[in-house]
């Protein structure tokens, strides 16, 4: 995740960016760079490597401006250069960015077609030339970013400094943290309370959609729309804590709706964006052409996340995937071929049942590739390759989105092992590729639906027993689902395959069960919508996670619908389990349970 920071001082700001920057480098980077008004004129500084190579930089040449913006840059389009690294800056602004424009491609060819020149690699810089254009064309700052942001897809934040303005830096947060923090005569803008700690704790989280005008004794809040609303300001313990739940009750609820970001993080971590391709970072074991199946093991929700892996890896690399709990595989007399492959997915990288299997696999010839979100875990150390998820710290017991990392990962992989092995060719893996980039942006859009969630919790919360369905990838998704209830409610769920209804859960069927039907438009939607008329049939109460309309065209009574916006079906699993998560979460909320630490649960079982 990249680092913003602005700051509207009395005296010159670069230090104060410079040591906020520093606070933000938990986050990783590879570049960083700053810009501050110079007697009312744009100047810039910015440096490959670590915050040192930019405070050089700033010795040889110092800026004294009393304002500015400032950045660290975590690549995703774009190598980790100098020239790619933020702030971006034509005569009329600059701008730092954190997230995935990813409609950067067709706005760059529209801007080329009049006229501009490009000078980097990143999609940061066609939102320099929207809002520099809309400034040559007359307009202010303030209606120049109005008129640009409305024509940027997916997850991202956004701060903006503009030649002549003394007083005014912009912020936009779409899917993307962030935070303005009130000074005495100063203002702050940042990626999270953290990195404004030692200015102040009094700051207001700007929400999805919202963008602010921010001057040292004002601040202006509108919406994307052009509305003007109003944000409350709160007292942060960021100084205190590390990881702070920012504005959120729970951690839990933070880390959901950190998903667009660090899924977005992740997924730059494996593909080249703009040639649109997966580009690992390390190398598959050589002879995977050669391999006809490949291992896999995992507990709870990560064994969730393997099991939509396995269609990705039958789909995209024709390989087929013999995939087990990691305490079930542990004990069974699985013949394992020497040289071959074993995927362990692991959140924390220390369940014992997990790391037993990866020794386990090991001592018989396999070669090792976990998945993992701590990269300095006892699996890390263990295993032959690391595939990390870019999930940062994840404190709720309950997982959400180290999972949603984990289907990333997954994806990217099976996409890279098909073309590997031959068996993708390169315009099917840019057609996924840009499916796959699109799904911040998807999730950013499913988090919007928290508010009607929060209602149908309050009937869900009645509940004794809960059934959720789905077919292909929402099969898995549907025992997640069930999961997450169960964890965090205490309420009974169950998953299933939704084809299985007729084998016998259909006797479950009446008025008292709510039956959670996860159904985006895919392959099998008409067969899981024959599944919805026969819970329909016997009076069950179908809640549909599906796109608008699905319950008309399975002409069903739904007792609610979360309506998803439309998505290619391939990676849909992805943003779905978004409102799956959700339902659980504001469910337990409502029953009053502890929804980070739910009872007799631990983050990472390193005990048999
Ligand atoms: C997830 O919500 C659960 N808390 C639990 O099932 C967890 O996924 C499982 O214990 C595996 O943990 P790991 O990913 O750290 O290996």
């Amino acid at each position: 995740m990249c680092g913003i920071v602005g700051i509207l001082g009395e005296g010159p700001v670069a230090p104060q960016i410079v040591d906020a920057l520093r606070r933000l480098e938990y986050r990783g980077y590879d570049s960083a760079g700053i810009a501050t008004l110079e007697g009312g004129r744009l100047a810039r500084r910015r440096a490959q490597g670590k915050l040192r190579n930019l405070e050089l930089k700033l010795d040889e040449s110092p800026l004294r401006g009393a304002i500015g913006i400032g950045h660290t840059r975590w690549a995703t389009h774009g190598r980790p250069t100098e020239n790619n690294a933020h702030p971006h800056a034509n005569r009329r602004l600059a701008v730092v960015h954190n997230g995935i424009i990813e409609n950067f491609r067709e706005l760059r060819d529209e801007l080329k077609a009049k006229g501009h020149g490009f000078a980097t690699e990143t999609d940061t810089e066609v939102v320099a030339h929207l809002v520099g254009d809309a400034i040559e064309a007359g307009r202010r700052p303030a209606e120049a970013v109005a008129s640009a942001l409305p024509r940027l897809k997916g997850a991202f934040a956004l701060a903006f400094l503009f030649n002549g303005e003394k007083d005014l830096l912009i912020g936009a947060c779409q899917g993307a943290p962030l935070a303005i923090g009130h000074g005495e005569g100063e203002m702050y803008l940042g990626s999270d309370a953290l990195a404004l700690a030692p200015f102040t704790d009094a700051i207001t989280y700007l929400e999805d959609g919202d963008w602010a005008l921010v001057r040292r004794r004002s601040v202006e809040f509108r919406r994307v729309s052009g509305e003007l609303i109003k944000r409350q300001k709160q007292r942060s313990q960021a100084g205190a804590l590390l990881v702070d739940r920012g504005n959120h009750r729970h951690f839990m609820a933070k880390e959901m709706h950190e998903q667009p970001e660090v899924v977005g993080r992740t997924l730059a971590h494996y593909l080249d964006m703009a040639a649109g391709e997966v580009r690992l970072p390390f190398a598959l074991p050589k002879n995977i052409g050669k391999l006809s199946r490949l291992t896999l093991v995992a507990c709870g929700t990560a064994y969730y996340a393997g099991l939509i892996g396995k269609y990705w890896f039958e789909r995209f690399a024709q390989l087929a995937v013999d995939i087990d709990v990691a305490s079930e595989f542990r004990y069974r007399d699985v013949p394992m071929q020497a040289g071959g492959l074993t995927i362990a997915v692991s959140q924390s990288g220390e369940t014992a049942d997990t790391l037993a299997c990866l020794r386990h696999a090991r001592r018989h010839g396999q070669r090792v590739l976990s998945i993992l979100n701590v990269a300095t875990s006892t699996m890390a150390r263990e295993s032959d390759i690391v595939a990390p998820t870019l999930a940062g710290p994840e404190i709720g017991v309950a997982s959400t989105k180290a999972f949603t990392c984990q289907l990333a990962v997954l994806a990217c992989l099976a996409m890279a092992m098909g073309r590997a092995r031959g068996v993708l060719d390169p315009q099917r893996e840019a057609e996924l590729v840009s499916q796959l980039i699109a799904v911040p942006g998807l999730m950013a859009e499913a988090l919007k639906r928290e508010h009607a969630i929060e209602l149908l919790a309050r009937d869900l919360a009645k509940s004794r027993d809960v059934l959720y369905l789905g077919r292909g990838t929402s099969f898995p998704l549907a025992l997640e689902g069930a999961l997450k209830l169960k964890e965090l409610s205490y309420i009974h769920a169950e998953g299933y395959a939704a084809g299985e209804l007729k084998h016998g859960p259909i006797a479950l069927i009446d008025e008292a069960l709510p039956v959670i039907v996860i159904a985006p438009s895919d392959p099998v939607r008409e067969k899981t919508a024959s599944n919805m008329q026969e819970v329909a049939a016997r009076g069950g109460r179908i809640i549909l996670i599906g796109e608008a309309g699905a319950a008309q065209e399975a002409q069903v009574e739904t007792m609610a619908t979360i309506a998803m916006p439309d998505m290619g079906a391939e990676f849909a699993a992805i943003p779905y389990a978004v409102p799956a998560q959700l339902i659980a979460y504001h469910t337990a909320v409502f029953m009053g349970k502890d929804v980070d630490q739910p009872r007799n649960l631990a983050k990472s079982v390193t005990v048999e």
